[in-house]
């Protein structure tokens, strides 16, 4: 199990990090936290039109709900007392790419600014990772803006590997978004 405090952490001393599954109870709050990382990592990139649609179509306590109680949707939560401080969420394999019956993808992975750097983002990568070879997936596949160089340095420390890009559409903005792969099993 990582120690979230033994990184550069800014969190604060004293109080644990929790983790575990969503329940359609943390709808509303996965809804707001989600939407704020996502706003806080790319808005900029975005004319407010085309983030706001896109805002609207992704995120909100309903479509959070929906997927939360999806058996085949998996979402996990890292928290300080009952704040939230990250997420990471993971189904099948919704990209245009040839893949195993049982692989999965991670579909999001967001920990908030005073997070970054703590082991959040590991130990929830290690909940998907554990959960996707769990299910018998061969692979883990993610999709990743070709700008987002810390989340790939972060994806790299895994393995994953590039496989191919695809155009990911935020409104009417099409981002150049890479597709990689991470092998789950060994090939000895
Ligand atoms: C992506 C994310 C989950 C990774 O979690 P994290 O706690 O920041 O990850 P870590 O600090 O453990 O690792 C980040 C790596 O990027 C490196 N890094 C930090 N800032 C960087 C930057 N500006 N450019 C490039 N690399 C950078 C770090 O050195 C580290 O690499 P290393 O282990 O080789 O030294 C987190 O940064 C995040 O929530 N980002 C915003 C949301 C996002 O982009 N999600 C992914 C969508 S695909």
């Amino acid at each position: 199990m990582v120690d979230p405090l033994s990184a550069h952490a800014s969190l604060s001393r004293g109080e644990e990090t929790s983790y575990r599954r969503a329940t359609a109870a943390d709808a509303s709050a996965l809804a707001a936290f989600a939407a704020q990382t996502f706003s806080a990592t790319f808005a900029h990139l975005y004319p407010p039109q085309d983030l706001a649609a896109y805002l609207a179509k992704s995120y909100g306590e309903a479509i959070q709900r929906q997927e939360i109680e999806d058996s085949g949707i998996a979402t996990w939560l890292a928290l300080r007392g009952s704040d939230l401080i990250g997420y990471a969420q993971a189904g099948p394999v919704d990209m245009k790419v040839e893949h195993g019956q049982r692989d999965r993808e991670l579909y999001r992975l967001y920990v908030a600014a005073h997070a970054k750097g703590a082991g959040v983002a590991q130990t929830l990568m290690q909940n998907v990772l554990g959960w996707a070879r769990a299910g018998g997936a061969d692979a883990l596949w993610l999709s990743v803006w070709e700008n987002n160089a810390r989340a790939q340095a972060f994806y790299r420390r895994y393995g994953f590997k590039h496989v191919d890009e695809h155009k990911f559409m935020v409104g009417n903005t099409a981002d150049r978004d890479f597709i990689w792969r991470l092998g789950l099993v060994s090939d000895l």
